[in-house]
């Protein structure tokens, strides 16, 4: 679980930086908050979380860490691409989009915390 949250995040980290440097260079910083949320949340959060599996391998083998990795993983797109398009089209329709993919990501989130606080041991 751990070395596939690792590359995952790594492309977060292309396409987040990639987005940053787009504004950059064209001197329109519109797509600032889906920058941020796939910086943060797809190369920071994912890779911290895929790291943690790693060092404690029960953690991420358990069934609480496939969830947390789908709901993550299935989320955050959705919501990615939901704001992308809200601020490229310049339109309100998709706010159901957002709100659809930022659940998925938060529940994910509050299953790996959980996860942590019950299940994180020593090794
Ligand atoms: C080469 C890589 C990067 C480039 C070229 C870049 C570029 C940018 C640009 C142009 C903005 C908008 C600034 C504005 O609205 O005035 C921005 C905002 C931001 N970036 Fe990046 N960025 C990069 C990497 C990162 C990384 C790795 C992170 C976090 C892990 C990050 C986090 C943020 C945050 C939090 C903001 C919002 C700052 C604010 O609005 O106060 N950036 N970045």
């Amino acid at each position: 679980m751990g070395i596939i949250m690792i590359k995952i995040s790594s492309v977060y980290f292309a396409i987040g930086v990639a987005i940053g440097y787009y504004m950059s260079i064209v001197h329109d910083y519109a797509l600032t908050p889906v920058h941020v949320h796939i910086n943060l949340l797809g190369w920071t959060a994912l890779m911290l979380a895929g790291i943690i599996y790693h060092l404690f391998p029960d953690l991420g083998a358990s069934k609480l860490a496939t969830f947390h990795f789908w709901f993550h993983n299935i989320g955050l797109p959705i919501m990615m691409m939901g704001l992308f398009f809200t601020i490229a089209l310049e339109t309100e329709g998709l706010v159901p989009i957002i709100a659809t993919g930022a659940s998925l990501t938060v529940i994910g989130i509050f299953l790996f915390v959980f996860h942590v606080v019950k299940n994180l041991k020593p090794s």
